[in-house]
């Protein structure tokens, strides 16, 4: 009897437990966005202290204009830029924001209604996907993509469809022009369903910057099919090689259905300042509304109006060198021409960005010394890159990572780096590939 008894106890006690795991367990939904693979990479770097190529952040001061606004904005005495501001974009911004890209559209813009500020592109991009997708409807994502894109569809419940962009050739100089999309493969995957199409140009992590014949093939395809284009120019004031970067917002009929995406951290070096906004039609902008004050509610005051102030001083110096986007496209051009050569020099091929943060180059001149082989756990190229962090103390990121699973062959040879470092970091980068070199 008493057995008896210990035995139902334990039993009930079980089925606690596992309710109580359940209840304290991530939403079956979410249970893919965690990564153990970056975990590791992290752990590894932890440990051997690499140079950081990995991530897209300057490891250099944002200007200086930017800075002492916040300063002064600190100590103006001002209590009300303390204070929450307009949840949907801090007035003297949208007004900033909207004179600078009323030029950029040669189109007025209206500040209240077309332009929107987020938390960083990334809660742009979150806001646009969770409040225009349905369960069961499509997003068209081409790769190599941001991978936040996809598990931020899955999250709003959409389903995602991919088309690669791939390249035309395989030898000699291959730039990210190169790479293209199959026409009609893309026009395959547009139907009933296609709820929008997320572009971005200049890409991460190729640096290619469409064309105006791709961005209008796609713009018919999005008018045909009457869905939306999420445009994703976060890249925007980056471009090389004198390749000019074409707003789709701009192509005729494109303007109400897209809803284009800046990020103040990577046009003006602060990214942790955690800035973006969003231009576009008053349908679209407004639906962003629905979920703006019960995320966020409004983005913080004092780093709106140091945005607003630069933004301000951009519009002054308009075009003209001591524009500080003039001037910092020159300086990350010198950067990228630099990493290219000496990244070429050391037998690496890489695919020469048009634009952007990044340059992808081919690892498998260094496979011998690294002893990869055959697969082993994961993807080739994440297992270069253990090796490389714990052996050549250079750390990049796995360019297979940008593809769905179906696709990742197209990554696997490559690792990408971003070249938006100090002179110092870069060359102490090369000097540590050098090494082994073949
Ligand atoms: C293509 C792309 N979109 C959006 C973002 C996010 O930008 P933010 O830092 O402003 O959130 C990034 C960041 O790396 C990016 O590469």
């Amino acid at each position: 009897m008493r057995n008896f008894v210990l035995f139902l106890l334990m039993l009930t006690q079980t089925k606690w437990l596992s309710t109580m795991a359940d209840k304290f367990d991530v939403p079956e939904r979410f249970k893919s966005n965690e990564e153990s693979v970056f975990e590791e990479f992290n752990d590894l770097a932890e440990q051997y202290q690499p140079v950081d190529l990995s991530q897209g952040a300057p490891d250099f001061n944002p200007p200086l204009k930017l800075r002492s606004a916040m300063s002064k904005i600190m100590f103006s005495g001002d209590s009300a830029l303390n204070q929450y501001t307009r949840d949907y974009g801090h007035p003297r911004l949208v007004n900033a924001i909207g004179k600078y890209y009323s030029k950029l559209l040669n189109r007025i813009l209206d500040p209240y209604n077309n332009i929107f500020i987020t938390v960083g592109a990334t809660e742009a991009l979150f806001l646009s996907l969770q409040t225009h997708t349905n369960p069961g409807d499509e997003w068209i994502i081409i790769e190599p993509y941001y991978d936040p894109y996809v598990k931020m569809v899955k999250d709003a419940l959409g389903v995602t469809r991919f088309i690669a962009l791939k390249p035309n050739k395989l030898n000699g100089t291959i730039t990210s022009d190169d790479w293209t999309f199959d026409r009609q493969e893309l026009t395959n995957l547009f139907n009933v369903n296609t709820k929008g199409i997320i572009v971005n140009t200049p890409n991460n992590p190729i640096g290619k910057i469409f064309t105006l014949d791709e961005l209008t093939f796609i713009a018919d395809l999005a008018k045909k099919w009457d869905t939306l284009v999420i445009f994703d120019e976060v890249y925007q004031f980056l471009t090389f090689n004198n390749k000019k970067h074409i707003r789709i917002a701009t192509l005729p009929g494109m303007f109400e259905r897209t809803i284009s995406i800046g990020s103040g951290g990577k046009a003006f070096s602060a990214t942790g300042w955690r800035l973006g906004w969003v231009y576009g039609g008053a349908k679209i902008l407004s639906n962003l509304r629905a979920l703006q004050t019960n995320v966020v509610m409004s983005v913080p005051t004092p780093i709106q109006e140091a945005f607003a102030i630069i933004f301000e001083d951009e519009l002054r110096n308009f075009g003209k060198s001591n524009s500080y986007i003039t001037s910092f496209n020159k300086l990350v051009e010198s950067k990228k021409n630099y990493i290219i050569k000496s990244l070429t020099e050391l037998g690496m091929n890489v695919i020469v960005p048009d634009g952007g943060y990044f340059v992808v180059a081919n690892w498998t001149t260094l496979a011998h010394e690294a002893n990869i082989t055959k697969k082993t756990t994961g993807d080739l190229d994440t297992e270069f890159i253990k090796w490389m962090i714990k052996n050549v103390k250079v750390f990049g990121f796995p360019f297979s990572s940008f593809f769905d699973k179906n696709d990742k062959y197209i990554g696997e040879g490559g690792i990408r780096f971003t070249y938006v470092k100090k002179e110092k970091t870069l060359k102490n980068a090369i000097e540590l590939i050098s090494k082994w070199g073949s």
